[in-house]
């Protein structure tokens, strides 16, 4: 099985960004945590501070991966492009989020992500990343 990670912007600041909302880890940690733990699974990681960028990767891994877990941090509230990629693409899209974006301000509330994915994880901390990827060991096969 193939899972591919992809990260939005900001996202590469974890551990020293906000702290008190996103916590001390860095991604690049957690990543690791991951991999050790699904050895069966090819995790594949991807971040990138650029929408087209993100498009872009979406599309590379749209069509040959298993599954893709998406944070698409602050473009998930505005970006309808990276909506359309996965509306786009076969491989099914798991929206997760570090932070609660439903108990923070309004503009956090709308997701433009939600209606492309097969599901949403939000506010569990960095394990919204491990219950997306639970939840395609159990989907797909
Ligand atoms: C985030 C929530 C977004 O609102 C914010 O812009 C982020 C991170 C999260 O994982 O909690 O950058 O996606």
């Amino acid at each position: 099985m193939k899972i591919a990670i992809i990260n939005g912007p900001n996202l590469n600041l974890l551990g020293k960004r906000e702290p008190d909302i996103y916590g001390s880890q860095s991604f690049e940690a957690y990543f690791e945590i991951l991999r050790k733990d699904y050895p069966q699974i090819e995790l594949e990681y991807f971040q990138s501070n650029h929408e087209g960028a993100i498009i872009d990767k979406l599309h590379e891994f749209g069509f040959s991966y298993d599954g893709i877990i998406l944070n698409a941090a602050a473009y998930t509230h505005t970006s309808i492009a990276i909506a359309d990629a996965i509306k786009a693409i076969q491989t099914p899209v798991i929206e997760v989020h570090i932070s609660d974006i439903y108990k923070r301000e309004d503009f956090r509330h709308i997701s433009r992500m939600e209606a492309s994915c097969i599901a949403s994880f939000v506010g569990y901390g960095m394990e919204s990343y491990r219950m997306a990827v639970e939840t395609f060991l159990q989907n797909v096969s």
